[in-house]
Protein backbone atom coordinates (compact mmCIF):
# COMPACT_ATOMS: atom_id res chain seq x y z
CA UNK A 1 0.00 0.00 0.00
CA UNK A 2 1.53 3.33 -0.91
CA UNK A 3 1.80 6.35 2.29
CA UNK A 4 -0.78 8.57 1.07
CA UNK A 5 -3.27 5.39 1.65
CA UNK A 6 -2.61 5.38 5.27
CA UNK A 7 -5.34 6.36 7.50
CA UNK A 8 -4.44 10.41 8.35
CA UNK A 9 -3.81 9.56 11.96
CA UNK A 10 -0.46 6.78 10.67
CA UNK A 11 0.55 8.75 7.80
CA UNK A 12 3.43 10.92 9.60
CA UNK A 13 4.81 7.89 11.08
CA UNK A 14 4.16 5.05 8.98
CA UNK A 15 7.52 5.97 6.98
CA UNK A 16 10.32 6.74 9.57
CA UNK A 17 12.95 9.53 9.25
CA UNK A 18 16.28 9.15 10.47
CA UNK A 19 16.39 11.37 13.72
CA UNK A 20 17.29 10.66 17.89
CA UNK A 21 20.37 9.80 18.80
CA UNK A 22 22.10 6.92 19.94
CA UNK A 23 25.00 6.20 21.96
CA UNK A 24 27.35 3.26 23.43
CA UNK A 25 27.52 2.53 27.10
CA UNK A 26 29.82 0.75 28.95
CA UNK A 27 28.12 -2.00 31.28
CA UNK A 28 30.96 -1.95 33.12
CA UNK A 29 31.96 1.80 33.95
CA UNK A 30 28.96 3.84 32.44
CA UNK A 31 30.79 6.18 30.62
CA UNK A 32 29.32 6.92 26.94
CA UNK A 33 30.91 7.52 23.92
CA UNK A 34 30.27 9.06 20.15
CA UNK A 35 28.81 6.70 17.53
CA UNK A 36 30.92 8.27 14.97
CA UNK A 37 33.91 5.99 15.28
CA UNK A 38 33.23 2.06 15.57
CA UNK A 39 33.90 0.86 19.12
CA UNK A 40 33.55 -2.72 20.53
CA UNK A 41 34.78 -2.34 24.43
CA UNK A 42 35.42 0.61 26.16
CA UNK A 43 38.66 2.45 25.81
CA UNK A 44 38.69 3.13 29.69
CA UNK A 45 37.85 -0.45 31.60
CA UNK A 46 37.85 -2.97 28.44
CA UNK A 47 33.99 -4.03 29.05
CA UNK A 48 31.64 -4.89 26.23
CA UNK A 49 29.02 -1.93 25.21
CA UNK A 50 25.55 -1.48 24.77
CA UNK A 51 23.94 1.08 22.52
CA UNK A 52 21.88 3.23 24.05
CA UNK A 53 18.99 5.83 23.06
CA UNK A 54 19.55 9.28 25.41
CA UNK A 55 16.03 10.54 24.09
CA UNK A 56 14.12 7.05 24.00
CA UNK A 57 11.39 8.83 26.12
CA UNK A 58 10.28 10.69 23.45
CA UNK A 59 8.72 7.99 22.11
CA UNK A 60 6.54 7.76 24.81
CA UNK A 61 4.89 10.82 23.41
CA UNK A 62 3.50 8.35 21.33
CA UNK A 63 0.57 5.69 23.15
CA UNK A 64 1.30 1.85 23.61
CA UNK A 65 -1.72 1.53 21.33
CA UNK A 66 -0.75 4.19 18.86
CA UNK A 67 2.54 2.19 18.17
CA UNK A 68 0.72 -0.86 17.89
CA UNK A 69 -1.14 0.13 14.82
CA UNK A 70 1.72 2.15 13.54
CA UNK A 71 3.80 -1.32 13.35
CA UNK A 72 0.60 -3.37 12.08
CA UNK A 73 0.31 -0.56 9.70
CA UNK A 74 4.17 -0.91 8.46
CA UNK A 75 3.27 -4.50 7.75
CA UNK A 76 1.48 -2.81 4.38
CA UNK A 77 4.16 -1.14 3.25
CA UNK A 78 5.94 -2.00 0.11
CA UNK A 79 9.37 -0.08 1.20
CA UNK A 80 12.64 -2.59 1.19
CA UNK A 81 13.96 -0.63 4.12
CA UNK A 82 11.25 -1.64 5.79
CA UNK A 83 10.42 -4.85 4.81
CA UNK A 84 12.33 -6.28 7.34
CA UNK A 85 14.51 -5.69 11.18
CA UNK A 86 13.73 -1.61 10.42
CA UNK A 87 9.94 -2.40 10.53
CA UNK A 88 11.24 -1.43 14.34
CA UNK A 89 12.77 1.48 12.69
CA UNK A 90 12.98 3.95 15.85
CA UNK A 91 14.13 0.75 18.58
CA UNK A 92 16.47 -0.75 16.27
CA UNK A 93 18.08 2.29 14.82
CA UNK A 94 16.53 5.59 14.86
CA UNK A 95 19.61 7.02 13.29
CA UNK A 96 19.32 5.40 10.27
CA UNK A 97 18.74 6.91 6.64
CA UNK A 98 16.36 4.46 4.85
CA UNK A 99 18.67 4.60 1.64
CA UNK A 100 21.47 3.25 3.69
CA UNK A 101 19.69 0.47 5.12
CA UNK A 102 20.73 -3.25 3.72
CA UNK A 103 17.96 -5.47 3.22
CA UNK A 104 18.62 -9.07 2.34
CA UNK A 105 15.35 -10.64 3.24
CA UNK A 106 15.85 -11.11 6.96
CA UNK A 107 13.51 -10.73 9.41
CA UNK A 108 9.53 -11.73 9.55
CA UNK A 109 10.53 -15.00 9.88
CA UNK A 110 7.39 -17.46 10.22
CA UNK A 111 5.72 -18.93 13.56
CA UNK A 112 4.58 -22.15 13.40
CA UNK A 113 2.31 -23.91 16.11
CA UNK A 114 3.89 -27.37 16.73
CA UNK A 115 1.88 -30.42 15.11
CA UNK A 116 -0.74 -31.83 17.88
CA UNK A 117 0.95 -34.87 18.70
CA UNK A 118 3.92 -33.36 19.12
CA UNK A 119 2.92 -30.96 21.75
CA UNK A 120 0.85 -33.81 23.40
CA UNK A 121 4.64 -35.74 23.82
CA UNK A 122 6.21 -32.86 24.58
CA UNK A 123 3.61 -31.40 27.42
CA UNK A 124 3.09 -28.38 26.46
CA UNK A 125 1.32 -25.98 23.76
CA UNK A 126 4.09 -24.83 21.95
CA UNK A 127 5.35 -22.85 18.52
CA UNK A 128 8.64 -22.59 16.70
CA UNK A 129 9.79 -19.65 15.44
CA UNK A 130 11.66 -20.79 12.20
CA UNK A 131 14.62 -18.28 12.14
CA UNK A 132 16.67 -20.91 10.33
CA UNK A 133 14.52 -19.30 7.44
CA UNK A 134 16.38 -16.16 7.34
CA UNK A 135 18.85 -15.43 4.14
CA UNK A 136 22.06 -17.24 5.61
CA UNK A 137 19.52 -19.66 7.02
CA UNK A 138 20.28 -18.31 10.97
CA UNK A 139 19.19 -15.69 12.75
CA UNK A 140 22.39 -13.76 13.15
CA UNK A 141 21.19 -12.16 9.45
CA UNK A 142 19.07 -10.04 11.81
CA UNK A 143 22.08 -8.80 13.70
CA UNK A 144 24.22 -8.62 10.72
CA UNK A 145 21.75 -6.25 8.36
CA UNK A 146 21.33 -3.91 11.76
CA UNK A 147 25.77 -3.90 11.63
CA UNK A 148 26.15 -3.82 7.93
CA UNK A 149 23.46 -0.88 7.34
CA UNK A 150 25.21 1.08 10.00
CA UNK A 151 29.10 0.47 8.13
CA UNK A 152 27.08 1.56 4.94
CA UNK A 153 25.99 4.53 6.46
CA UNK A 154 29.58 5.67 7.55
CA UNK A 155 30.36 4.67 4.32
CA UNK A 156 28.04 6.89 3.16
CA UNK A 157 28.35 9.77 5.06
CA UNK A 158 32.16 9.58 4.47
CA UNK A 159 33.40 8.62 7.84
CA UNK A 160 35.15 5.46 6.32
CA UNK A 161 36.42 5.07 3.02
CA UNK A 162 36.50 1.01 2.43
CA UNK A 163 36.34 -1.66 5.49
CA UNK A 164 37.45 -5.29 6.51
CA UNK A 165 35.03 -6.87 8.31
CA UNK A 166 36.35 -9.86 10.57
CA UNK A 167 34.57 -12.23 12.93
CA UNK A 168 35.44 -15.56 14.66
CA UNK A 169 32.32 -18.12 14.60
CA UNK A 170 31.12 -21.22 14.92
CA UNK A 171 29.54 -20.88 11.65
CA UNK A 172 26.47 -19.25 11.92
CA UNK A 173 28.10 -15.82 12.23
CA UNK A 174 30.64 -16.11 9.19
CA UNK A 175 27.82 -17.22 7.09
CA UNK A 176 25.76 -13.93 7.90
CA UNK A 177 28.76 -11.32 7.59
CA UNK A 178 30.44 -12.59 4.73
CA UNK A 179 26.99 -12.76 2.78
CA UNK A 180 26.24 -8.60 3.45
CA UNK A 181 29.66 -7.59 3.46
CA UNK A 182 29.45 -9.65 -0.18
CA UNK A 183 26.69 -7.24 -0.84
CA UNK A 184 28.27 -4.20 -0.38
CA UNK A 185 31.62 -5.35 -1.97
CA UNK A 186 34.11 -4.07 -2.93
CA UNK A 187 33.50 -1.26 -0.48
CA UNK A 188 33.48 -4.09 2.26
CA UNK A 189 35.58 -7.35 1.99
CA UNK A 190 35.25 -9.44 5.06
CA UNK A 191 37.69 -12.58 6.56
CA UNK A 192 36.27 -14.97 9.20
CA UNK A 193 37.72 -17.15 11.43
CA UNK A 194 36.77 -20.85 12.46
CA UNK A 195 37.75 -23.15 14.50
CA UNK A 196 38.71 -26.25 12.60
CA UNK A 197 36.72 -29.08 12.07
CA UNK A 198 34.38 -27.59 14.31
CA UNK A 199 32.29 -26.28 12.05
CA UNK A 200 29.43 -28.25 9.66
CA UNK A 201 30.81 -28.46 5.47
CA UNK A 202 27.32 -26.68 5.05
CA UNK A 203 28.40 -23.79 7.17
CA UNK A 204 32.11 -23.74 5.64
CA UNK A 205 30.80 -23.48 2.06
CA UNK A 206 28.94 -20.38 3.60
CA UNK A 207 31.29 -17.72 3.45
CA UNK A 208 33.32 -19.62 0.52
CA UNK A 209 31.03 -19.30 -1.53
CA UNK A 210 30.60 -15.46 -0.46
CA UNK A 211 33.72 -14.86 -1.14
CA UNK A 212 35.50 -14.29 2.51
CA UNK A 213 39.32 -14.72 3.19
CA UNK A 214 38.29 -17.88 5.54
CA UNK A 215 40.72 -19.18 8.33
CA UNK A 216 40.36 -22.03 9.81
CA UNK A 217 42.48 -21.94 13.70
CA UNK A 218 42.95 -24.84 15.52
CA UNK A 219 40.70 -25.05 18.99
CA UNK A 220 37.69 -24.10 19.84
CA UNK A 221 35.77 -20.84 19.07
CA UNK A 222 37.01 -19.35 22.84
CA UNK A 223 40.69 -19.61 21.04
CA UNK A 224 39.18 -18.24 17.68
CA UNK A 225 37.54 -14.90 19.65
CA UNK A 226 40.87 -14.13 21.05
CA UNK A 227 42.31 -13.92 18.47
CA UNK A 228 39.84 -11.75 16.84
CA UNK A 229 39.80 -9.59 19.54
CA UNK A 230 43.56 -8.66 19.59
CA UNK A 231 43.18 -8.20 15.62
CA UNK A 232 40.50 -5.92 16.43
CA UNK A 233 42.58 -3.84 19.69
CA UNK A 234 45.68 -3.83 17.05
CA UNK A 235 44.69 -3.68 13.19
CA UNK A 236 41.98 -1.33 11.28
CA UNK A 237 39.56 -3.97 11.02
CA UNK A 238 35.54 -3.69 11.82
CA UNK A 239 34.69 -6.62 14.35
CA UNK A 240 31.18 -8.34 13.65
CA UNK A 241 31.01 -10.65 16.45
CA UNK A 242 28.17 -9.40 18.90
CA UNK A 243 30.76 -7.66 20.93
CA UNK A 244 29.47 -5.18 18.21
CA UNK A 245 26.91 -3.26 19.83
CA UNK A 246 24.72 -2.46 16.50
CA UNK A 247 23.99 -6.88 16.15
CA UNK A 248 22.52 -7.08 19.52
CA UNK A 249 19.87 -4.29 18.21
CA UNK A 250 19.44 -6.19 14.94
CA UNK A 251 18.28 -9.44 16.92
CA UNK A 252 15.63 -7.53 19.29
CA UNK A 253 13.66 -7.73 16.23
CA UNK A 254 13.23 -11.05 17.22
CA UNK A 255 10.94 -10.09 20.38
CA UNK A 256 9.21 -7.64 18.54
CA UNK A 257 8.23 -9.91 15.75
CA UNK A 258 6.83 -12.27 18.34
CA UNK A 259 4.96 -9.64 20.17
CA UNK A 260 3.37 -8.61 17.07
CA UNK A 261 2.83 -12.02 16.26
CA UNK A 262 1.07 -12.33 19.07
CA UNK A 263 -1.16 -9.18 18.08
CA UNK A 264 1.31 -7.36 21.63
CA UNK A 265 -0.55 -9.86 24.17
CA UNK A 266 2.22 -11.28 25.87
CA UNK A 267 0.83 -12.50 29.08
CA UNK A 268 1.38 -16.75 30.00
CA UNK A 269 3.92 -16.48 26.57
CA UNK A 270 7.21 -18.22 27.78
CA UNK A 271 10.47 -17.89 25.16
CA UNK A 272 12.92 -20.15 25.01
CA UNK A 273 16.24 -19.88 23.74
CA UNK A 274 19.81 -21.65 22.86
CA UNK A 275 22.51 -19.56 24.65
CA UNK A 276 26.27 -19.40 23.33
CA UNK A 277 27.61 -16.60 23.47
CA UNK A 278 24.84 -14.73 24.88
CA UNK A 279 24.03 -12.15 22.04
CA UNK A 280 20.82 -13.60 21.51
CA UNK A 281 19.57 -14.15 24.98
CA UNK A 282 20.90 -10.05 25.65
CA UNK A 283 18.73 -9.04 22.96
CA UNK A 284 15.60 -10.96 23.81
CA UNK A 285 15.54 -9.53 27.18
CA UNK A 286 16.48 -5.74 25.70
CA UNK A 287 13.70 -6.08 22.69
CA UNK A 288 11.04 -7.30 24.96
CA UNK A 289 12.27 -4.28 27.85
CA UNK A 290 12.25 -1.42 25.32
CA UNK A 291 7.98 -3.11 24.05
CA UNK A 292 6.89 -2.97 27.49
CA UNK A 293 8.68 0.70 28.50
CA UNK A 294 6.52 2.40 25.93
CA UNK A 295 3.54 0.14 26.42
CA UNK A 296 3.46 -1.99 23.77
CA UNK A 297 2.85 -4.71 25.75
CA UNK A 298 1.27 -5.09 29.14
CA UNK A 299 2.96 -8.24 30.35
CA UNK A 300 7.22 -9.80 29.82
CA UNK A 301 7.47 -12.98 28.68
CA UNK A 302 9.18 -15.25 30.12
CA UNK A 303 12.33 -15.95 28.98
CA UNK A 304 14.42 -19.55 29.12
CA UNK A 305 17.47 -19.78 27.74
CA UNK A 306 18.85 -23.50 26.85
CA UNK A 307 22.44 -24.82 27.21
CA UNK A 308 23.98 -27.92 26.60
CA UNK A 309 25.64 -30.08 29.45
CA UNK A 310 28.61 -30.12 27.37
CA UNK A 311 29.08 -25.72 27.64
CA UNK A 312 26.93 -24.17 29.80
CA UNK A 313 28.44 -21.68 31.76
CA UNK A 314 25.31 -19.51 31.94
CA UNK A 315 23.83 -22.40 33.98
CA UNK A 316 26.02 -22.54 36.30
CA UNK A 317 26.09 -19.18 37.19
CA UNK A 318 22.44 -19.07 37.41
CA UNK A 319 22.39 -22.23 39.60
CA UNK A 320 23.49 -20.06 42.98
CA UNK A 321 20.12 -18.20 43.59
CA UNK A 322 21.15 -15.73 45.41
CA UNK A 323 22.09 -12.80 43.11
CA UNK A 324 24.93 -11.40 44.82
CA UNK A 325 26.69 -14.87 45.54
CA UNK A 326 26.48 -15.37 42.34
CA UNK A 327 30.37 -15.86 40.55
CA UNK A 328 30.78 -16.32 36.75
CA UNK A 329 33.69 -19.09 35.90
CA UNK A 330 34.53 -19.72 32.15
CA UNK A 331 34.20 -23.59 31.85
CA UNK A 332 35.91 -25.96 28.92
CA UNK A 333 33.47 -27.57 26.32
CA UNK A 334 33.03 -30.74 25.30
CA UNK A 335 32.11 -31.74 21.53
CA UNK A 336 28.31 -30.72 21.40
CA UNK A 337 25.79 -31.35 18.23
CA UNK A 338 24.49 -27.57 19.65
CA UNK A 339 27.79 -26.88 17.83
CA UNK A 340 27.21 -23.22 17.27
CA UNK A 341 26.45 -22.48 21.05
CA UNK A 342 29.58 -24.53 21.67
CA UNK A 343 30.84 -21.87 23.64
CA UNK A 344 32.73 -22.04 27.31
CA UNK A 345 33.84 -17.87 27.79
CA UNK A 346 30.13 -15.96 26.54
CA UNK A 347 31.27 -12.62 25.31
CA UNK A 348 27.82 -10.97 26.05
CA UNK A 349 27.86 -12.31 30.18
CA UNK A 350 27.89 -8.92 31.28
CA UNK A 351 25.06 -7.92 29.16
CA UNK A 352 23.29 -10.74 30.33
CA UNK A 353 23.64 -10.38 33.68
CA UNK A 354 22.70 -6.48 33.77
CA UNK A 355 19.44 -6.70 31.07
CA UNK A 356 18.60 -10.14 33.61
CA UNK A 357 18.24 -7.69 36.60
CA UNK A 358 16.60 -5.12 34.24
CA UNK A 359 13.81 -7.81 33.21
CA UNK A 360 12.99 -9.49 36.69
CA UNK A 361 13.03 -6.09 38.13
CA UNK A 362 10.38 -4.91 35.22
CA UNK A 363 8.44 -8.04 35.49
CA UNK A 364 8.32 -7.73 39.56
CA UNK A 365 9.56 -11.00 40.30
CA UNK A 366 11.76 -13.39 37.92
CA UNK A 367 10.71 -14.20 34.52
CA UNK A 368 14.51 -15.45 33.06
CA UNK A 369 16.05 -19.07 33.88
CA UNK A 370 18.42 -21.15 32.36
CA UNK A 371 17.94 -24.67 32.19
CA UNK A 372 20.09 -27.59 31.00
CA UNK A 373 20.11 -30.90 28.85
CA UNK A 374 22.01 -33.78 27.64
CA UNK A 375 23.18 -34.09 24.32
CA UNK A 376 21.42 -37.19 24.09
CA UNK A 377 17.74 -35.11 24.50
CA UNK A 378 18.98 -32.29 22.01
CA UNK A 379 19.41 -34.91 19.22
CA UNK A 380 16.17 -36.91 20.28
CA UNK A 381 14.35 -33.96 19.97
CA UNK A 382 15.85 -32.10 17.34
CA UNK A 383 14.43 -35.26 15.30
CA UNK A 384 11.15 -35.95 16.65
CA UNK A 385 10.55 -32.24 15.90
CA UNK A 386 11.20 -32.64 12.43
CA UNK A 387 9.51 -35.61 12.37
CA UNK A 388 6.80 -33.67 13.14
CA UNK A 389 6.53 -31.53 10.04
CA UNK A 390 9.11 -28.86 11.29
CA UNK A 391 12.96 -28.28 9.85
CA UNK A 392 14.78 -27.60 13.76
CA UNK A 393 18.24 -27.24 13.39
CA UNK A 394 19.83 -29.24 16.81
CA UNK A 395 19.61 -25.41 18.85
CA UNK A 396 15.48 -26.00 17.90
CA UNK A 397 15.93 -29.28 19.20
CA UNK A 398 18.01 -28.18 22.43
CA UNK A 399 14.77 -25.36 22.91
CA UNK A 400 12.65 -28.23 22.87
CA UNK A 401 14.27 -30.62 25.01
CA UNK A 402 14.70 -27.32 27.00
CA UNK A 403 11.11 -27.12 27.12
CA UNK A 404 10.13 -30.50 28.12
CA UNK A 405 12.72 -29.97 31.27
CA UNK A 406 11.22 -26.72 32.12
CA UNK A 407 7.83 -28.22 32.32
CA UNK A 408 9.37 -30.81 34.19
CA UNK A 409 10.88 -28.14 36.65
CA UNK A 410 7.44 -26.56 37.09
CA UNK A 411 9.09 -23.42 34.91
CA UNK A 412 6.13 -23.80 32.38
CA UNK A 413 2.89 -24.02 33.55
CA UNK A 414 -0.54 -25.39 31.40
CA UNK A 415 -2.02 -22.30 31.11
CA UNK A 416 1.53 -21.09 28.91
CA UNK A 417 2.27 -21.34 25.12
CA UNK A 418 5.76 -21.15 24.28
CA UNK A 419 7.42 -19.98 21.31
CA UNK A 420 11.11 -22.01 20.28
CA UNK A 421 13.90 -20.01 18.37
CA UNK A 422 14.49 -22.45 15.48
CA UNK A 423 17.53 -20.46 15.65
CA UNK A 424 19.09 -22.29 12.12
CA UNK A 425 18.00 -24.31 9.63
CA UNK A 426 17.94 -28.23 9.90
CA UNK A 427 19.41 -28.30 7.22
CA UNK A 428 22.94 -26.55 8.14
CA UNK A 429 23.62 -29.82 10.83
CA UNK A 430 22.45 -32.51 9.08
CA UNK A 431 25.81 -34.34 9.47
CA UNK A 432 24.57 -34.99 13.10
CA UNK A 433 21.30 -36.41 11.76
CA UNK A 434 23.66 -38.48 9.17
CA UNK A 435 25.71 -39.04 12.52
CA UNK A 436 22.47 -40.81 14.14
CA UNK A 437 21.42 -42.56 11.64
CA UNK A 438 24.44 -44.22 10.71
CA UNK A 439 25.22 -44.63 14.49
CA UNK A 440 28.60 -42.90 13.95
CA UNK A 441 29.24 -40.61 17.46
CA UNK A 442 32.30 -40.93 18.75
CA UNK A 443 32.42 -41.62 22.05
CA UNK A 444 32.62 -37.52 23.96
CA UNK A 445 29.17 -37.00 22.45
CA UNK A 446 27.21 -39.16 24.82
CA UNK A 447 24.87 -40.47 22.43
CA UNK A 448 22.84 -43.47 21.65
CA UNK A 449 20.68 -43.48 18.16
CA UNK A 450 17.33 -44.70 19.40
CA UNK A 451 16.07 -47.37 16.69
CA UNK A 452 13.18 -46.24 16.02
CA UNK A 453 14.45 -42.71 14.88
CA UNK A 454 17.07 -43.82 12.45
CA UNK A 455 16.01 -43.52 8.78
CA UNK A 456 18.20 -44.69 6.01
CA UNK A 457 17.53 -45.13 2.07
CA UNK A 458 16.54 -48.00 0.78
CA UNK A 459 18.06 -49.12 -2.53
CA UNK A 460 15.67 -51.08 -4.54
CA UNK A 461 17.42 -52.95 -7.60
CA UNK A 462 15.93 -56.42 -8.21
CA UNK A 463 18.27 -58.87 -8.49
CA UNK A 464 16.42 -60.53 -11.40
CA UNK A 465 16.85 -57.15 -13.54
CA UNK A 466 19.55 -57.74 -15.86
CA UNK A 467 19.72 -53.95 -17.41
CA UNK A 468 18.70 -50.73 -15.54
CA UNK A 469 18.96 -46.95 -16.78
CA UNK A 470 22.42 -45.44 -16.67
CA UNK A 471 23.37 -41.97 -16.78
CA UNK A 472 23.62 -41.91 -20.73
CA UNK A 473 22.25 -45.18 -21.32
CA UNK A 474 18.92 -44.46 -21.06
CA UNK A 475 16.63 -47.91 -21.21
CA UNK A 476 13.93 -47.92 -23.68
CA UNK A 477 11.35 -50.54 -25.08
CA UNK A 478 10.48 -53.95 -23.30
CA UNK A 479 13.02 -53.68 -21.01
CA UNK A 480 12.29 -50.30 -19.50
CA UNK A 481 8.58 -51.82 -19.30
CA UNK A 482 10.11 -54.28 -17.39
CA UNK A 483 12.36 -52.08 -15.20
CA UNK A 484 9.00 -49.91 -14.28
CA UNK A 485 7.16 -52.71 -13.28
CA UNK A 486 10.18 -54.98 -11.26
CA UNK A 487 11.03 -51.91 -9.49
CA UNK A 488 7.60 -50.82 -8.62
CA UNK A 489 5.98 -54.31 -7.00
CA UNK A 490 9.62 -54.35 -4.78
CA UNK A 491 8.23 -50.55 -3.64
CA UNK A 492 4.50 -51.93 -3.18
CA UNK A 493 5.63 -55.19 -1.31
CA UNK A 494 8.40 -52.99 0.78
CA UNK A 495 5.16 -50.58 1.48
CA UNK A 496 2.95 -53.78 1.98
CA UNK A 497 0.04 -51.79 -0.83
CA UNK A 498 -2.93 -53.39 -1.65
CA UNK A 499 -4.19 -53.56 -5.66
CA UNK A 500 -6.52 -51.30 -6.40
N1 LIG B 1 22.02 -21.18 17.58
C1 LIG B 1 22.77 -21.05 16.48
C2 LIG B 1 22.33 -21.73 15.23
C3 LIG B 1 23.94 -20.26 16.53
O1 LIG B 1 24.67 -20.11 15.43
C4 LIG B 1 24.33 -19.66 17.76
C5 LIG B 1 25.55 -18.87 17.86
C6 LIG B 1 23.50 -19.85 18.87
C7 LIG B 1 22.36 -20.61 18.75
C8 LIG B 1 23.80 -19.21 20.18
O2 LIG B 1 23.45 -17.86 20.14
O3 LIG B 1 25.70 -16.94 20.65
O4 LIG B 1 23.70 -15.46 20.61
O5 LIG B 1 23.99 -17.12 22.43
N2 LIG B 1 26.45 -18.82 16.97
C9 LIG B 1 27.58 -17.93 16.97
C10 LIG B 1 28.32 -18.03 15.65
C11 LIG B 1 28.41 -17.91 18.15
O6 LIG B 1 29.52 -17.73 15.59
O7 LIG B 1 27.69 -18.35 14.65
P1 LIG B 1 24.27 -16.78 21.01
Amino acid sequence: MRPEHFPDDIKPYVVPEAGGRLIYRCLGCGVEFGIEKLLYICPDCQSVLLLYDPEFDRLKKISGEQWRRIFDYRRMLNTPALNGIYRYHELIGPVMPLDSIVWLGEGHTPIVEASTPLQELAGARFFFKNDGQNPSASFKDRGMASALSYINYLLNHGYLDEVLAVCASTGDTSAAAALYAAYLHPRVKSAVLLPHKRVTPQQLSQPLGSGAMVFEIPGVFDDCMKVVEQLSEKYNVALLNSKNAWRILGQESYSYEVAQFFEYDMKNRVIMVPVGNAGNITALMSGFLKFHELGIIEDLPVIIGVQSVHANPVYRYYLEDTPEKRRFEAVHVSPSVAQAAMIGNPVSMPRVVSLEAQYNRAASGRKVFVVEVSEQEIMDWHLLANRHGHVSCTHGGECLAGMVTAVKQGLISDAQSVVLDATAHALKFANFQEMYFENRFPKEYEITPKPELINAPLLVHPVDLEEVPESGRPLAGKSLDRFISRVSEEIANRLDLKKV
